[in-house]
């Protein structure tokens, strides 16, 4: 077994290192505050390759393994996770599932700008009643023949107003349950496509997230991904993929929050020394430091196990469980840490907090990861 990085993965790792540091840092606070899509960073990301990370470069992608992804979300989520999750559905939800199971048509017509960072994606399952029963979808898209005839509301779409694609699950026969279920690409300034006011979230506020309406949009036969039915397994196989993506969110924005926390225990002094020489400071380091670690291992394993082809859904459902909760954990300690500062925005860390949240709901709750490591180990 093999823990040491390559030359390239840390050459990598560097380059969204100093990406997030003088990309993402200036504004961040800002952009939180006033709810402002970082449009400019978002354009920057993608002309530096990491908005189609894992495509084959013939399809205009960086060609990189998914370890190089775990290892530049986890850096760029320590310094603003409402862009690490826009770089995270554009790459696993939404080029992942294209490059997998699209057809060469629809690869370059759509995954091609996709992946070059000139678009960007969404990712469309969540309903008002069809959050985690994901297979009971309202949605329609009844087939006319020669296009399809899409009706119905999805919520909480990051990257709602600012994407140009959307790959829509919805219903086509309900008869069939699951099996009745297809994706369809959808693209913006369809005739009966709407956006819905913007959500006012508690984090990752930066990041559009919008309610979509579609009335008797026409969708052609041909965005329609893969054979007919196969819109429910398409959604489970890109959020298997996808929640590597926001366990390595998770992991960045703890792993942030931590290296705050040791930063400012080494220049605060109370009773007399610093508080890094206090048993009760170094304690929480010490915890903070070991959760974050093993929770970077999980997140490397699913991703080693999904670049070696070998099944990954329970690792990494089992990564995005655990590296939730050490983000909801470490942050709350990081701020306890900077006792009074910690609750102000110029700290940072009660805004990592803040993102630490979403991290337990989004692509599948964490009673969803808990269902589905357990059917894993019941099998
Ligand atoms: N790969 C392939 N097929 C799969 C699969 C997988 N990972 N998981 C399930 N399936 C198949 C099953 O084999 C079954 O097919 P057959 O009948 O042919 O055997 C079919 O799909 C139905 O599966 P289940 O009976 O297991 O379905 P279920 O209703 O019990 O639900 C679930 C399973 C795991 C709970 C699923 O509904 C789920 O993952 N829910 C959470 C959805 C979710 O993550 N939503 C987040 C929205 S996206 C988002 O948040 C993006 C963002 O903005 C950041």
């Amino acid at each position: 077994m093999n823990f040491q990085l390559t030359e390239e993965h840390l050459m990598i790792q560097q380059a969204a290192r100093d990406f997030a540091q003088n990309e993402l840092k200036p504004g961040v606070i800002e952009r939180d505050e006033h709810q402002k899509f970082p449009a400019e960073q978002v354009k920057k990301l993608g002309e530096w390759g990491f908005l189609g990370m894992m495509v084959d470069p013939k399809y205009g992608g960086a060609g990189l393994d998914a370890i190089s992804y775990v290892l530049v979300m986890e850096e760029l989520s320590k310094i603003d996770a409402s862009v690490s999750v826009v770089v995270s559905v554009n790459n696993s939800l939404v080029c992942y599932g294209l490059e997998l199971y699209g057809s060469e048509e629809q690869k370059q017509k759509y995954l091609v700008p996709l992946a070059k960072g000139e678009i960007i994606g969404a990712f469309c399952l969540s309903e008002p009643e069809a959050g985690s029963d994901a297979t009971s979808q309202r949605t329609t898209a009844i087939d006319m023949g020669d296009h399809y005839l899409l009706n119905g509301t999805k919520n909480w779409i990051t990257s709602g107003n600012s994407a140009s694609v959307y790959l829509v699950i919805a219903q086509t026969d309900v008869a069939k349950g699951h099996k009745g279920i297809n994706a369809f690409i959808v693209e913006k300034g369809m005739p009966g496509f709407t956006v819905g006011p913007k959500e006012n979230k508690l984090g990752i506020r930066g990041s559009d997230t919008h309610s979509l309406m579609f009335t008797d949009v026409k969708v052609p036969k041909e965005n329609r991904i893969g054979e007919d039915g196969f819109g429910f397994k398409f959604a489970m196989k890109t959020l298997e993929g996808g929640r590597i993506g926001i366990a390595s969110q998770a992991l960045g924005i703890a792993s942030g929050a931590y290296e705050l926390a040791v930063q400012y225990s080494k220049e605060r002094k109370a009773f007399g020394k610093p508080i890094c020489d206090h048993q009760a400071i170094q304690f929480k380091l010490a915890d903070m430091a070991t959760e974050i670690e093993a929770a970077r291992m999980l997140c490397l394993k699913a991703a080693w196990l999904k670049d070696n082809h070998q099944p990954y859904a329970q690792a990494s459902a089992m990564a995005k469980l655990f590296a939730s909760e050490v983000a909801m954990k470490t942050t709350v300690e990081a701020v306890q840490v900077h006792g009074g500062y910690g609750y102000v925005k110029e700290y940072h860390v009660e805004r990592l907090m803040r993102d630490a949240k979403i991290t337990q709901i989004y692509e599948g709750t964490s009673e969803i990861q808990k269902i589905v490591i357990s059917r894993e180990v019941l099998k």
